[in-house]
Order: structure tokens, then C-alpha cells, then sequence
């Protein structure tokens, strides 16, 4: 049996996988690999799955765990919490949809509406990492001096008007931080297939 404790790790781990098995899914279909696509796409389903029920064990038992940072760390936590919460359950029936359009083999609208849901899945399930490390490692953002700064100044009021200054720039790098990574991996990938086929021609 798993420690109520330990599930926010094991959440964590779950969308990291899903995140990984959505960019393996999509690099497998422009790869023309239909049964390694289905497989990845099917397991990133299941993980999803397990995390959302995960999910909803722990806080039932737990609630919300407070945020102890202040300052533009707090703004930058509070964004990536809520919109990675409200696309959570927007992907909810586009997952269901893309998955019900592939089953009917209507390839095509499964292809237009899985343009859409691919990124938001992978957008919620990166974000629910970084939240994750956000809320239960505290001592990672220490190693960045500008978050230690946040975190420590208990003037609150004055951190959010540096922000607004001069660490408006660094919001925007850490919500983007994700589409970066997850899109540079996914070109890697893609650019490896691509490369392979025309060696197999
Ligand atoms: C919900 C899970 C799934 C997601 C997110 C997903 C995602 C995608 C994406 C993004 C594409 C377009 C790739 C491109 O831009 O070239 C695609 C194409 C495709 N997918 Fe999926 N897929 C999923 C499940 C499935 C399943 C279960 C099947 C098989 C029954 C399947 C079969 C295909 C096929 C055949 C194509 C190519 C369509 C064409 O070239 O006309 N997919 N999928």
C-alpha cells in the first residue's frame, strides 16, 4: 500500500510519463509507426487516468496544500497552477473525443482534433510537474538566486513591484519554459525519424 505521503511524488511521476509517452506518441505517427503511436497514446491515456484518480484520492483525504513562497514567485506559482487546472478539465473530453474519432478510424478529425489536444495534454502534464516541484521542493528554487530572494523577503508588497520591474521576464520564461522543452525534445524526434526514413529510401 503507498503512504498517503508519497502520492504527490507518484503524481508527479505519472504526468512526467505521460508527458513523455504523448512526445514518444507523436514522434511514433510522424515516424509512420501506427502500433508504437497507438501503444504510446493508450498508455499516456491510462497514465493520465491513474494520476487523475491518484489525484483526487489525495486531496479528498489531505485538501490544498498551502504555498509558502511570496513575492512574483507566488504570481508565477498561482498562473501555472490555474491554468494548468482549468486545461485539465478541458482536455478531459478532447482526450475522450480524439481517442473515440481514432476507435472509429475517422483518421482524418482524429488528426485535425488531436492538433489541438496534444498540447494542451502536454502543456497540463508538464505543468503538474513543475507544480509539484514548485510546492514540495522549495529548497531547488534556493539554488536560483532571484526565487531565494522572493522567497525569503517577507515583504511581500515590495517583491511584486520588483516583479512587475524587472521579473516580468522571468513569469513568462517559466510558463514558457515547458513548450520550449517539451517542443524541443518533440523536433529532436521528429528530426531523427525524418532523417531515418530517408536513409531507408
Ligand atoms: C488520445 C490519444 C491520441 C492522441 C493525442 C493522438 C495524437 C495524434 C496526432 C497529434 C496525430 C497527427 C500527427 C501529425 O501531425 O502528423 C495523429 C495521427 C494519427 N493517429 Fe493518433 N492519437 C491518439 C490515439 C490514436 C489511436 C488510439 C489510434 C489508432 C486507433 C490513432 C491513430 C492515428 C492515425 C492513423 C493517425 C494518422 C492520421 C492520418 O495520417 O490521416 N491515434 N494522432
Amino acid at each position: 500500500m503507498i503512504p498517503l505521503s508519497a502520492l504527490p511524488s507518484v503524481n508527479a511521476a505519472l504526468n512526467a510519463t505521460s508527458a513523455l509517452l504523448l512526445i514518444a506518441g507523436y514522434g511514433f505517427i510522424r515516424a509512420k509507426r501506427l502500433p508504437l503511436h497507438v501503444a504510446c497514446m493508450l498508455s499516456a491515456c491510462a497514465t493520465s487516468l491513474a494520476f487523475l484518480v491518484s489525484y483526487l484520492i489525495y486531496h479528498a483525504q489531505v485538501g490544498a496544500t498551502p504555498f509558502p513562497g511570496q513575492g512574483w514567485i507566488r504570481v508565477a506559482y498561482f498562473t501555472i497552477l490555474i491554468s494548468h487546472t482549468v486545461l485539465a478539465a478541458v482536455i478531459l473530453p478532447l482526450v475522450g473525443r480524439t481517442l473515440w474519432l481514432a476507435i472509429q478510424r475517422r483518421f482524418d478529425a482524429h488528426e485535425r482534433l488531436a492538433r489541438v489536444t496534444l498540447p494542451l495534454w502536454l502543456y497540463v502534464s508538464v505543468t503538474g510537474v513543475l507544480v509539484y516541484l514548485m510546492l514540495y521542493h522549495a529548497p531547488l528554487a534556493h539554488a536560483c538566486p532571484m526565487c531565494k530572494e522572493a522567497l525569503l523577503d517577507p515583504a511581500g508588497a515590495q517583491t511584486v513591484t520588483r516583479a512587475a520591474k524587472g521579473y516580468a521576464m522571468s513569469i513568462a520564461a517559466l510558463v514558457g519554459m515547458p513548450f520550449v522543452l517539451v517542443g524541443g525534445v518533440a523536433m529532436l524526434i521528429v528530426r531523427a525519424s525524418r532523417r531515418r526514413d530517408a536513409n531507408l529510401r
